[in-house]
């Protein structure tokens, strides 16, 4: 198992759209270990393939309080089921120590294959409905702060430069 470096925005690599998974093989096995290592690492709750500069279709997550419900979803279609929104605050590994508030529909239907590459279909509502929504931005290439003004994006920038120099000098590992 090995810690992932993980991109930070706006790294032009998160821009990237990634592409299917063919085969559920040994290689994404272990790349589906390291990816939870990482998230664990950093107390996120998802991460998709894309922010640790691998460009297929997975996304790992898990959504409990003590690592307990480790989750994959891997070629994810998702699907607003309602024209109804909910806002919520979110954040991302890959613009660390920065929150806002985003707009998403409450729920949708996710189609995706698991770990063992088995087809699997869900309706999903809450945060489940809404982090599905914010990793598989990731893979299209989207950063949840795309969605804000010009004014927080740049802060958001701002927010990731000094988070990132904070932990260079701590000696913390130094996102790719
Ligand atoms: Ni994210």
């Amino acid at each position: 198992m090995a810690l992932l470096p993980i991109l930070s925005y706006p790294d032009p690599r998160l821009r990237t759209i990634a592409k299917p998974v063919e085969q559920v093989d040994d290689e994404i096995k272990t790349l589906i270990k390291d990816m939870f290592e990482t998230m664990y690492a950093a107390k996120g709750i998802g991460l998709a393939a894309t922010q640790v500069d691998r460009h297929i279709q997975l996304i790992v997550m898990d959504l409990s309080d003590d690592g307990s419900q480790p989750r994959v979803f891997i070629n994810p279609k998702v699907t607003p089921l309602v024209a109804d929104k909910n806002t919520y605050e979110e954040g991302c590994l890959s613009v660390p120590e920065f929150y806002e508030s985003v707009e998403r529909p409450t729920k949708v239907t996710i189609e995706a294959m698991d770990e063992d590459g088995n087809t699997f279909n869900e309706e999903a509502e809450g945060m489940l409905a809404v982090c599905i929504q914010h990793e598989m931005d990731h893979l299209n290439g989207v950063i949840f702060v795309d969605y804000l003004s010009r004014l927080k994006q740049t802060r958001a920038r701002d927010k990731v430069k000094k988070v990132i120099k904070q932990r260079a000098r701590q000696g913390d590992v130094v996102p790719a």
